[in-house]
């Protein structure tokens, strides 16, 4: 399936309340700068939920397969985390808004 980041610009609306991904700045949620290929709960400085802590001594780590996972139902793959995020539907929106947090990752 095809990755389209500027499609993936619009969907990071919805995030954008509790995210940015172009500064290493902590809002509501933690940065989304450099999240792939960080272990889940790792930013400094941000105060994750416990359930977001344990993901990451568990092996979490952040890469298309696992945001995929997280951003269609993110309460069903870390029970108790405090994203208050119902989640992504659509199959490309997935797609396109990882694509788009690639652009701000070193990877
Ligand atoms: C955590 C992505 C929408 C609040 C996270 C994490 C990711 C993420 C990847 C884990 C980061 C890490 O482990 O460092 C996204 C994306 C969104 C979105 C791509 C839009 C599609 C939102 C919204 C809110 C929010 C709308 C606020 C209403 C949070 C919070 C956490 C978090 C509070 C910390 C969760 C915890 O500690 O359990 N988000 N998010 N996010 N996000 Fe979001």
């Amino acid at each position: 399936q095809a990755q389209d980041a500027a499609a993936g610009e619009k969907v990071f609306n919805r995030c954008k309340a509790c995210h940015v991904a172009d500064k290493d700045e902590n809002r509501v949620g933690p940065s989304l700068m450099n999240v792939i290929g960080r272990t889940a709960g790792t930013h400094p400085n941000y105060q994750y939920s416990p359930a977001m802590v344990e993901a990451g001594k568990n092996g979490t780590v952040w890469n298309d397969e696992t945001l995929e996972h997280y951003l269609r139902n993110p309460k069903a793959m870390i029970k108790g985390t405090k994203m208050a995020f119902a989640g992504l539907k659509n199959d490309k929106d997935i797609v396109n808004v990882v694509a788009y947090l690639e652009q701000f990752s070193k990877k």
